[in-house]
């Protein structure tokens, strides 16, 4: 190819400067870079999640915990209900975890890729998108869009995940010294407008010119997947237990899956998977139906019991807390448990009908 490496960053910026999608956290292109909090808590939040569910996130967290001594400060479990729905709960404890590390270090960010890789929760890709988008750093950030649009550029062949190396490297031989924040960015917007998974635009794209698989003749071949396994179900159980017009919640552990999130009691599929867990009281059960959800490691099916009894257990609310049904969208219940929710309360709609 004789484009060279420098021939990719201008014109991919040029577009960049004409077309960058405008979001809450960043700043103009070739403008000074936005506060670092900000970026730091948009990728945090980015990573796994698209643009559009993140925004409203971004608002909430931002107008509630605007900076990070606000966010060091806040209460634990209010910052786990602001996060419930986006999903991956462990990243929201070292969200705070991270946010009391700085304002440890009198609330400012390190600035550099590798100082800010030493604090919680910053692994490879959030530490190079801080750095340089934060502060005009030079750093290779690679994210599933930047990946898809080196492995086209350079028609990288080798499947994934073992082409990682490869792309980083191709990434890394684009990125420039200047603007390198600008420079992801754009890479990102290429990726989720122009260079899309299906049916990418090589007619408007400013890299065609420039792009081996566009010239192979089926860019939509990059990056080449490895047969995906399929993921393993598991099966459950949750239980609703409800009196005088409230429902039994509990705050899962502290550590595991969906660690310390408020949920309705279960049978402990989490940890086996199996389904034989015990059922918490006696009396009569009713199957509600069952929720799906997926996991990073497994499918979950899990079947939603009703209890209906004369005798209640716990109810000083020793082991959970009597959650009113009226506030139960304020609970910060994490997806698969508000799903279940939904699904006693729709149901208990059609009986009332
Ligand atoms: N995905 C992850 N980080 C992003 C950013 N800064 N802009 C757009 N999409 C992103
Ligand atoms: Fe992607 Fe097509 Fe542009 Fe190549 S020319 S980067 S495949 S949109």
């Amino acid at each position: 190819m004789n484009t060279s490496s420098t021939d990719i960053a201008a014109a991919l910026l040029a577009w960049y400067d004409r077309h960058a999608r405008v979001l809450p956290w960043r700043s103009k292109p070739g403008a000074p870079p936005p506060d670092p909090f900000r970026v730091w808590l948009s990728e945090v939040m980015l990573q796994q999640t698209t643009v559009a569910a993140v925004i409203p996130y971004f608002e909430k967290f931002t107008t509630r915990w605007p900076d990070i001594p606000s966010l060091a400060a806040a209460d634990d479990g209010e910052v786990m209900a602001a996060w419930a729905g986006l999903g991956y709960y462990a990243r929201a404890r070292s969200l705070l975890a991270c946010a009391r590390a700085v304002a440890g270090r009198g609330g400012h960010f390190p600035d550099t890729e590798a100082e800010l890789r030493k604090l919680p929760g910053l692994g490879e890709y959030t530490a190079a998108a801080v750095a340089a988008i934060a502060f005009g750093r030079r750093a290779v950030v690679v994210d599933a869009n930047v990946e898809r649009v080196a492995a086209r550029l350079f028609s990288i062949d080798e499947p994934l995940p073992a082409a990682r190396k490869a792309i980083r490297a191709a990434a890394d031989a684009i990125t420039p010294t200047e603007r390198a924040g600008d420079f992801a960015q754009a890479m990102m917007d290429l990726g989720a407008s122009v260079c899309t998974s299906r049916a990418p635009k090589c007619l408007i794209c400013p890299l065609g010119a420039m792009c081996e698989a566009r010239s192979l003749g089926d860019p939509e071949r990059f990056p080449v997947k490895a047969v995906k396994k399929a993921k393993p179900t598991r099966r459950g159980s949750a239980f609703w237990i409800e009196r005088e017009g409230a429902v039994l919640l509990v705050r899962r552990p502290g550590k595991g899956m969906l660690g310390a999130m408020r949920a309705l009691p279960d049978d402990g599929w989490s940890a086996r998977g199996d389904g034989s867990g015990v059922v918490p009281l006696s009396g009569d059960w009713q199957t509600c139906g069952t929720v799906q959800h997926v996991f990073t490691h497994f499918a979950l099916e899990m079947q939603v019991l009703v209890w209906s009894g004369e005798e209640c257990c716990d109810p000083d609310g020793e082991q959970g807390e009597w959650w009113p049904l009226s506030r139960i969208g304020e609970a910060g219940l994490p997806t698969l448990f508000a799903k279940a929710a939904r699904l006693v309360m729709a149901q208990r709609e059609e009986g009332t009908e």
